[in-house]
């Protein structure tokens, strides 16, 4: 990775974020999920194989500063999460805990709504509202995905330690214990 340095030490660096449409100006890492990357994610498998036919609309994306991915540094950047249904079921992100386990993460909202989902192998379960100006703290072994209620995009950011990883593996077989849902326009977890 090129990292600009002075003398010995990793240059300090600023960014700017459009915080309207969610957008790192000068990001590094950009990565864009599919409604055919969420297959077996949610639970109506027939209403995301007709999303993904009828345009595979984008779920989310993440774009991130990289920084090298070691003790000491800090991962930043901005998730968006589109809004729409699966079905009843409101879109979300993937879901992951940390590779390294024993490490949190900071998301402050920017915009849009919804909920951060928390679990533990434990199956331990939290949901914490997500709209504008809300910072929710991630403790080390919590599992994360970010769900958007809204009619506007769900866009944080985040930060992390930069050595954590991400383990998604067990989330597509587990799921997450509680899902999200709009009927009749209400939200509902169940
Ligand atoms: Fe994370």
């Amino acid at each position: 990775m090129n990292v600009e340095m002075i003398g010995n030490y990793m240059a300090p660096f600023a960014f700017d974020v459009d915080v309207a449409t969610g957008i790192i100006k000068d990001y590094k890492n950009h990565v864009v999920r599919k409604a055919s990357s969420m297959r077996g994610y949610y639970a109506d498998a027939g209403a995301l194989e007709a999303l993904i036919a009828e345009g595979d609309p984008i779920h989310y994306e993440v774009f991130e500063r990289t920084v090298p991915e070691v003790y000491g540094n800090l991962m930043v950047g901005i998730s968006k999460l589109y809004p729409g249904v699966v079905g009843q079921e409101c879109f979300m992100t993937k879901g992951h805990y940390h590779q390294v386990i024993q490490t949190g993460e900071v998301y402050l909202c920017l915009g849009g709504s919804g909920y951060l989902l928390m679990k533990t192998k434990e199956g331990d379960f939290s949901a914490l509202p997500m709209e504008r100006g809300k910072v929710v703290y991630v403790p080390p072994s919590w599992a994360h995905r970010s769900v958007n209620c809204g009619d506007d995009p769900l866009v944080s950011f985040f930060v992390y330690n930069a050595e954590s990883g991400h383990n998604y593996g067990d989330i597509e077989t587990e799921g997450f214990i509680k899902r999200v849902y709009k009927r009749a326009g209400a939200v509902v977890i169940e």
